[in-house]
């Protein structure tokens, strides 16, 4: 399945138009099979979509038909400032009538990070009863300036897990401790769909959107769509 790229003049239009598209799968998510699965993505580029679909597209999202995950998240505590539960929390789950109980938030109360995976994978297998892997509908991505997505980081232990649906993840920065799903429960989602903007990224989704697979985010290959959505300083320009 080729992967399709969006460009978009502004971050601003990026995230108005992914929020637009997303709201739009989400009706259909839940009128097909009466949920909508998310897993939103850390770093900062979400935080415009978080506010576009916390405020313009709030009431075109049927929430208490939806559930958030997340494809990764720092081994901090839940009030951390570099937490991503924290930061979505922030800039739209405060915001939007989702029940509590539909937020699956990555565990980082445990004793480790490895008990805190299995925690979490455990988690999903609940929410995904008798799934071989977790068929998100979405899943939200971002692309690090070493090619990283979620926390799969360039020769990782996690980035070669292929039985796992979540490990943990050790990166070049802090916070070095991780929790991420895995590559194959990252492609087992229905869609998934990466948001990036900046210049200093134009050159890797170049090679990722190509699937070079030096870099964790060229092996991303969802079940029906792997969509890049990019800004014009981002943009490869590929045809
Ligand atoms: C994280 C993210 C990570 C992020 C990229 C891009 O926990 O940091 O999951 O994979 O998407 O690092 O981050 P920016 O959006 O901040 O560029």
């Amino acid at each position: 399945m080729l992967p399709i790229l969006h460009s978009f003049s502004t971050g601003h239009a990026l995230a108005r138009a992914a929020a637009q598209v997303l709201a739009e799968c989400a009706r259909q998510a839940v009128g097909d099979h009466g949920r909508f699965t998310i897993g939103l993505s850390g770093g900062s580029t979400p935080r415009a979509l978080h506010g576009m679909l916390a405020s313009e597209f709030g009431e075109a999202i049927p929430w208490d038909s939806v559930q958030v995950f997340w494809g990764d998240e720092r081994w901090v505590p839940a009030d951390h400032p570099a937490s991503n539960a924290r930061m979505a929390r922030e800039t739209l789950l405060s915001r939007v009538p989702i029940p509590e109980g539909q937020v699956f938030a990555i565990p980082t109360d445990g004793e480790t990070p490895e008990a805190d995976a299995r925690r979490y994978e455990q988690m999903l297998r609940t929410a995904f009863p008798g799934a071989t892997w977790p068929a998100w509908d979405l899943l939200l991505l971002g692309i690090g300036d070493d090619g990283h997505t979620a926390s799969l980081f360039p020769g990782t232990p996690a980035l070669t897990e292929t039985e796992r649906w979540v490990a943990v993840g050790n990166a070049p920065v802090e916070p070095r401790e991780r929790i991420t799903l895995t590559l194959p429960a990252i492609n087992a989602a229905r869609e998934a769909w990466f948001l990036v903007t900046g210049q200093s990224k134009r050159e890797l989704v170049g090679r990722a959107f190509r699937g070079d697979v030096l870099l964790p985010a060229g092996k991303v290959q969802a079940q029906r769509a792997t969509v890049w959505f990019v800004d014009a300083a981002a943009n490869p320009g590929l045809t």
